[in-house]
């Protein structure tokens, strides 16, 4: 397979919310960039004609960040459309007929996972897979085996190069920044480790509940939704080596070889609750036992890593939409130093809403005593959204480039790290809507200096 660049584009799904919310807008600003240029044919059954596909388009683009007119312009005239059931093969021979003498198509699956296989061998059976790639979307399975089942499958049409596993995460911009920032300061990389460091934390959350999502959430839960994938792959930006080359496959080698270096957790390791209020959620089970928050301990067994927790919480309806991370460093203190509780020095990333990288620090106090204070030394503080992850993603993915995209190892390393704590094999605790989890969560995996709560305004 040559390297160039995808000449169509063809998403599966081009109806649905993923399309609506997220993809519509990332084309167009492939689109202002000028980095695509090619037919964009969307697939989907919902008995619609291209005109109401393009009214879609033009709605999504309306609602999520603004509809540029010089953009659209050029974005109407790429879109094509095929309604059809993924099961005829009558929606691939249109297909096949649509891609003319693409040499190279990129097909993306904005569909649920169940799908995946069928439209894999709908592509096949007409001869759509000759030279192509495969975008697939998160949740890649529901657990280690049906993720060993799908890649199986996925195998038989593409061959790995070829599949794009997407986590969104991984095409953040202040996730690549963990990478950078760590090995371009040497400061920072030279104490990056358990000889100075004494905990991690990491809180993903999240404000809103399951935003009428409640039917596809039953099937996947805190652990499935999030820790499995964005969680794991930010664990492994923080503390992957460095990567032997400068080639994207280095750092996807990185990654991979350090998920396999996190131990497998047990079912002790786990706190799960679910917000008051769920189980009345729309497509949601009077009686669900599954989780919208988690609180997981993380331990890497390796020398850098050896005895430094790696504290996770995920959660909805918690009482910021913030993700963060603390690194907590060791104190070390001097017995000169006149201090009634130490106050260790940290650094802190803010993912998102916006961007943040800020070191806890400690400075003297004004007076006689060598006393001391924190402060806070803001490193670094921008707004949200340079580049939307799922543009960075879709360009990578047509230019062939699959360095942030979870390979079959790391994808199956990750799901076997929670196999043993997925679905309801531990207890379910509820807690009120905005509030920090359940209150389980005071005494359980308490990191060192106790959890950081974000705020939601710097
Ligand atoms: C998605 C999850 O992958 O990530 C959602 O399915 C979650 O439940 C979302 O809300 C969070 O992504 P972001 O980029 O808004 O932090």
């Amino acid at each position: 397979m040559t390297s160039t660049s995808s000449d169509a584009l063809i998403f599966f799904g081009a109806t649905g919310d993923l399309a609506y919310k997220k993809i519509f807008p990332a084309l167009q600003a492939m689109v202002r960039r000028g980095h695509l240029n090619v037919p964009i044919i969307g697939v989907a059954y919902s008995k619609w004609d291209l005109e109401q596909f393009k009214a879609r388009a033009k709605d999504s683009l309306e609602k999520h960040g603004g509809l540029d007119p010089e953009a659209w312009e050029k974005l109407d005239g790429l879109l094509h459309y095929i309604d059809g059931d993924y099961d005829n093969p009558e929606t691939f021979s249109k297909l096949r007929n649509s891609l003319g003498n693409a040499q190279q198509p990129l097909y993306y699956m904005a569909i649920p996972p169940s799908l995946f296989a069928v439209v894999a061998e709908g592509l096949a059976e007409a001869g759509c897979t000759k030279n192509a790639r495969v975008v697939i979307e998160k949740p890649f399975g529901r657990d280690l085996a049906s993720a060993q089942e799908l890649n199986r499958v996925l195998h038989r049409f593409f061959p790995e190069e070829s599949i794009f596993r997407i986590d969104h995460y991984l095409g953040k911009e202040p996730v690549q920044n963990l990478i950078y920032f760590r090995f371009a300061n040497p400061f920072v990389e030279m104490g990056w480790s358990n000889q100075y460091l004494e905990s991690v934390q990491i809180t993903m959350a999240e404000s809103f509940g399951v935003l009428g999502r409640g039917k596809l959430y039953e099937e996947l839960g805190a652990i499935r939704d999030v820790v499995q994938n964005h969680m794991l792959h930010v664990v492994a930006c923080l503390a992957m080596d460095w990567p032997e080359g400068h080639e994207g496959e280095c750092m996807r080698e990185a990654r991979g070889k350090l998920l396999k270096e996190v131990r497998v957790l047990e079912p002790s390791q786990v706190v799960r609750g679910q917000f008051r209020g769920y189980r009345h959620e729309p497509g949601v089970a009077p009686d669900s036992q599954v989780e919208t928050f988690a609180a997981v301990q993380f331990f890497i067994d390796n020398e850098r890593w050896a005895g430094v927790p790696f504290c996770v919480r995920v959660g909805k309806c918690l009482p910021c939409t913030v993700t963060e991370i603390i690194v907590r460093v060791k104190p070390s203190l001097h017995p000169m130093l006149e201090e009634s509780s130490p106050l260790a020095n940290y650094y802190r990333f803010r993912l998102s809403p916006d961007v943040l990288i800020a070191l806890g620090a400690r400075i003297k106090k004004p007076g006689e005593k060598m006393e001391g204070e924190r402060i806070e030394l803001i490193a670094h503080h921008q707004p949200p959204g340079e580049m939307d992850p799922y543009e960075r993603l879709l360009g990578d993915a047509s230019r062939g480039d699959a360095s942030l995209f979870a390979r079959q190892d790391s994808v199956e390393v990750s799901w076997q790290i929670v196999d043993a704590i997925l679905d309801n094999v531990t207890p379910l605790v509820e807690y009120e809507p905005n509030t920090w989890g359940p209150p389980a969560m005071t005494q359980a995996f308490v990191p060192k200096g106790g959890w950081h709560n974000p705020q939601p305004h710097e």
